[in-house]
């Protein structure tokens, strides 16, 4: 992280551009404090429940380091490309991603843009039940300690009126974080949020290396097995996971682009963010499956559900007495405040929307869109099932094809991308590598697994409803 010199960004520079920009709108416009309060909070979205949980559940399912493997191949060739896509529309227009294809596409692109919209809308709402469970966790770890049938305990509390508590609870501290604003919300919470998050996770992985009988877990998640791991179904996955993990295909990281002054440095931003990402993912199996081999625990991994972070974990710490309770706590706050960063950038782009195109105030919109937001999550949080779903549709479908959408508008309908990524602070060099991979490599490559997830997933949309 130090590699990223923390200038304080000028707040004249963003009075000029928005006289010149041409309207006091654009002039009132918030904006990140300084450069390691962006990269906070983009890092804040990226590094999640996505980098831990989900991350670890599609490992242990989709066996072990070569999906791992396939995952940071798709992070380099897709997930990079995109990801500086998005920064480049965000700070270009400095508009959330309705307004970003409207300014360089013309009106009829604004469809789009209201999709992602409404595609952050669906991830938060289940989201933030995943996240309310490590709320409950983590209180739990706490007060009262988690109950040793961790099984037993995941299944009553993760669905029904308790899960829907948690996720409200979850939401309404995101809603007053984020109606602060950007710098004064996001910003602040994510520049203390981030490295504390890192701490912990560094910390974990350190204590997972210490415990006895743990080489089995570096074993299973470092041994690629690349015969199993070269299915469709895992390279479906491994695509979704790396644009869920990278906050891509929704307008995400756009909007947070859009706070973003002239000077910064797109390129380096791309790289450090992914980096940043990828790291944390890492770290965070170098901690999950060596406490959970040390323990024995290693059949739930294999059940591989996706609460099996739920039970293995807490099974885990359950075992190991009252250093596993301090464990375990540190464990759950670092999977909250993952989760309360990215569900930050998940509200803000509802956020912004409702502010930039229905005129309203930010305190109205985060209130009107919080409490649809969580009663969307109310049949997540009622059913496990309906929670899976939501996240198969959301990451094999609406990411897939968004980050699709993203490379072919910048890559094809846009004009002079690589002039418009290269304003300000930054370099030219591999900006024709990153055209060519957005016309080139990124379209082919996500059509080819689209085609395979979008019947996959029909179908698995097709059997729930048809029971
Ligand atoms: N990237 C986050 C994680 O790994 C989740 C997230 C935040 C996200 N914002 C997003 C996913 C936008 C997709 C799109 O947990």
């Amino acid at each position: 992280m130090g590699r990223l010199p923390s200038r304080r960004y000028a707040s004249e520079d963003l009075h000029i551009r928005g006289v010149l920009g041409g309207g006091v709108a654009q002039a009132s416009r918030d904006q990140w404090s300084s450069s390691f309060g962006f990269f906070a909070a983009a890092v804040g979205s990226a590094v999640g429940l996505g980098n831990m949980w989900r991350f670890s559940y599609l490992t242990a399912e989709k066996g072990g380091a070569a999906f791992v493997a396939l995952y940071l191949v798709f992070t380099l060739v897709i997930g990079i490309p995109v990801l500086l896509a998005e920064l480049t529309l965000g700070r270009g227009a400095q508009k959330g991603p309705i307004g970003a294809l409207a300014h360089f596409g013309g009106e009829r692109w604004k469809a789009l843009g209201a999709l992602f919209v409404v595609t952050g809308f669906l991830i938060l709402s289940y989201y933030s039940v995943i996240a309310g469970w490590t709320l409950r966790y983590a209180l739990e770890s706490l007060t009262v300690g988690i109950p040793r049938d961790a099984a037993a305990h995941f299944g009553s509390v993760s669905e029904g009126a308790d899960a829907f508590l948690f996720h409200a609870l979850f939401m309404a501290i995101t809603m007053v974080i984020v109606g602060g604003g950007v710098s004064r919300g996001i910003e602040r919470v994510s520049v203390v949020a981030m490295p504390l998050l890192f701490v912990l996770v560094c910390a974990l992985a350190l204590y997972g290396a210490t415990l006895e009988n743990s080489a089995g877990g570096y074993r299973y998640y470092l041994n690629a097995d690349f015969a199993n791991a070269l299915s469709l179904d895992v390279l479906v996955a491994a695509a979704g996971q790396a644009f869920f993990s990278l906050s891509l295909g929704m307008g995400a990281m756009m909007t947070f682009a859009s706070y973003l002054p002239r000077e910064a440095h797109l390129t380096r931003e791309s790289w450090v963010i992914a980096s940043a990402d990828f790291g944390v993912a890492f770290l965070a199996g170098l901690m999950v499956f060596p406490i959970i081999f040390a323990l024995g625990l290693q059949g739930a991994v294999g059940e591989s559900t996706l609460g099996a972070l739920f039970v293995a974990l807490p099974g885990a710490f359950a075992e190991m007495g009252g250093t596993g309770r301090f464990v375990g706590l540190l464990f759950f706050v670092a999977l909250v405040v993952g989760a309360l960063t990215s569900a930050l950038s998940l509200f803000e782009v509802v956020v912004s929307a409702a502010i930039d195109e229905l005129g309203w105030s930010r305190p109205k919109a985060v209130l009107i869109m919080g409490v649809l937001v969580t009663l969307l999550g109310a049949g997540a949080a009622w059913n496990i099932a309906v929670l899976d779903l939501m996240d198969q549709v959301a990451n094999n479908l609406f990411l897939l094809a968004g980050g699709l959408a993203l490379a072919v508008f910048t890559g094809w309908v846009m004009d002079e991308p690589i002039a418009e990524a290269r304003a300000g602070l930054g370099s030219s060099r591999g900006l024709g590598i990153w055209r060519f991979l957005l016309r080139w490599v990124v379209p082919p490559v996500l059509i080819f697994v689209l085609w395979h997830s979008v019947p996959a997933t029909l179908e698995n949309l097709w059997m729930f409803f048809a029971g």
